[in-house]
């Protein structure tokens, strides 16, 4: 299955590939992306899939360069690290980046492939669930600081995206779970087919049956493709991309990213599920059902109760929706429907009503 990712305004434009075994057959493909490949991955895909890559890669001037897995290490100091390892190795303007792994890698190997020379080619190769349904598209790379997530980055498209949904067979369970969440969203903010599509089908879907986490891997990344399509520079409509994500990440900044992504995204699309109830926006039969679907997949969706709301609004302030220090919250209208706010897909809502929905939902 092929998708093409086109964005006019600067001529990119890029394929995204899904289907079982692609890993081991791209050698060709790569051989006319540059002359050495810098394959940038953590230690926990690097033992399961590294060497397997680099074996497929036989006969291309290939090297694995890997960090501890894990959000923790989503920092300038690994971004240096990685670069510094590139260096040793004498790699430059001819290296072509590939990132495989999960979110944590794409979005830390495509800012480093975006820096690197200035610029060097970069194919994503994700792995885990959420980087194949979500963070692999669109271009948005960066690392954390102490003061918040993404707040480093940039946005540069990759050459290509390459999805083996062979790899999930590896992937833990909570993992398949954390990537389900991204999927829920695209479905929520844009396609109530997809999101009906999840509703019915969550056991076969964590039990992995190919028909149906492939059909939803494709509906999760055409979404997503169509929104940034729309969008490349984040101007306006990409922003429907963050629901959940406003409270979702101040939760993973609070909690020291103890709270894997996914489940903070869980967290944050109910609590902003409720916000848009209470903005009047969203009836109250599809915020239950919104509800509902994470307990079908079995995913706690409810808010710490050792975090005071107080807390969690100071840590929103400097989300990057954030204006004048004012978080702003994606709000949906409808299962698969986001409001627009004149294009800009994301608005500020009372301080109170904030407050009211984080009492009522811890
Ligand atoms: N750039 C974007 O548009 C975008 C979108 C969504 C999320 N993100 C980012 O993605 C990150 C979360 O991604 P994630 O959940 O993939 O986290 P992750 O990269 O930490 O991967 C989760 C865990 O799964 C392991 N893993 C990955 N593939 C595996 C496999 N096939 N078999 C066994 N284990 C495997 C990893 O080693 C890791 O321990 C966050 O940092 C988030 O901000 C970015
Ligand atoms: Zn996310």
């Amino acid at each position: 299955m092929k998708l093409v990712c086109t964005f006019p305004a600067s001529l990119s434009r890029y394929e995204i590939e899904i289907g079982s075994g692609l890993l081991k057959r791209q050698s060709e493909y790569l051989a006319t992306l540059g002359s050495r490949f810098a394959i940038i991955t953590d230690d926990q895909v690097a033992s399961l899939y590294g060497n397997q890559l680099l074996a497929a890669l036989a006969g291309l001037e290939a090297y694995l360069f890997s960090f501890p897995h894990g959000e923790k290490s989503k920092t300038r100091s690994t971004k240096d690290f990685l670069e510094d390892q590139l260096f040793e190795k004498g790699l430059g303007r001819d290296t072509c980046v590939i990132a495989l792994g999960g979110g944590v890698v794409t979005d830390i190997a495509g800012y480093a492939a975006a820096t690197f020379c200035r610029g060097v080619p970069l194919v994503m190769m994700p792995t885990s669930l959420l980087a194949m349904a979500d963070a692999s598209i669109g271009g948005k790379t960066g690392v954390n600081t102490p003061y918040g997530k993404n707040l480093l980055g940039c946005i540069y498209q990759p050459k290509k995206v390459v999805i083996d949904p062979l790899t999930l067979k590896s992937l833990p369970e909570s993992e398949i779970k954390n990537g389900v969440v991204e999927i829920i969203k695209h479905g929520l903010i844009a396609d109530r087919a997809l999101f009906e599509y999840l509703e019915e089908r969550s056991d076969p879907f964590l039990k992995l049956e190919a028909k149906v986490v492939e059909k939803a891997i494709f509906e999760s990344v055409r979404i997503k493709k169509e929104i940034v399509e729309q969008d490349e520079k984040c101007s306006g409509k990409r922003n429907m991309l963050n629901f959940g994500h406003t409270i979702g990440h101040a939760l993973e900044v609070l909690t020291h990213y103890q709270i894997p992504h996914g489940q903070a995204v869980a967290i944050g699309i109910v609590v902003e599920s409720y916000l848009s109830m209470q903005t009047g926006f969203l009836p109250f039969d599809s915020f239950r059902r919104i509800q509902d679907i994470f307990a079908r997949f079995f995913i706690p969706a409810s808010l710490p109760a050792h975090l005071n709301p107080q807390t969690i609004l100071d840590a929103m302030t400097l989300d990057k929706k954030s204006l004048a220090g004012q978080p702003r919250f994606a709000i949906i209208d409808e299962i698969g429907s986001s409001c627009s706010f004149n294009a800009q897909y994301c608005t500020h809502v009372e301080k109170a009503l904030i407050q009211e929905a984080l009492e009522n939902l811890r």
